[in-house]
């Protein structure tokens, strides 16, 4: 797929067929969110998959978008890494970087997936259910899956209402 071609086409998906992820994909998904840059290239970024169905249930509760991971085939889980953080904002625009990449390889291999940010409010209980150490902050969970046939539409503003200048 054109670099191009899949930022525009990308969309949140938050429905899925049954079909199962493959491991090697959420792999390579993983690896392509590692590519993205990061601020010294320290690289803050960590990760939990989750495809085991009672984890995947337990987490589910902890969001209001509780189908969308009960209907995904997988979740990743997305942790900065407090101790090898140098710079709050900078880490944590790295760690946005490092999603979005994360999504668009999801979209190339022909999956779907969505970004959840609405579980942030339970970070710790995500953290505590996933048995990790008081360094690990959750930035996102990733849903995935194989996305049903039918198109998903989005929008955006016009480039000239958010191009504040053009010096
Ligand atoms: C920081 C962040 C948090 C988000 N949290 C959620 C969420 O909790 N649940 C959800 O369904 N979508 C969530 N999204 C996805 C946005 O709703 C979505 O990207 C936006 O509506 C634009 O749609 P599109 O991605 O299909 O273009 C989040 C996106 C970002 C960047």
């Amino acid at each position: 797929m054109d670099l191009m071609e899949g930022i525009y086409s990308r969309r949140s998906i938050r429905q899925f067929t049954d079909q199962m992820v493959k491991k090697d994909d959420l792999k390579e998904i993983i690896k392509a969110g590692t590519w993205a840059p990061s601020g010294l290239n320290n690289q803050p970024w960590r990760f939990v998959i989750i495809q085991n169905g009672e984890i995947r249930y337990k987490l589910a509760t902890l969001t209001h978008y509780r189908t969308v991971i009960e209907n995904a085939s997988a979740c990743i889980a997305v942790f900065v890494d407090r101790q090898a953080m140098y710079d709050e904002r900078k880490d944590h625009q790295a760690m946005g970087a490092c999603i979005q990449n994360m999504l668009l390889a999801a979209h190339s291999l022909g999956l779907g997936a969505v970004w959840l940010g609405e579980i942030l409010k339970n970070a710790e209980k995500v953290r505590m259910l996933l048995e990790l150490s008081e360094e690990m902050d959750l930035m996102a969970v990733v849903a995935l899956g194989y996305p049903p046939s039918k198109t998903f539409s989005s929008s955006r503003r016009e480039i000239s209402e958010v191009i504040l200048k053009e010096i």
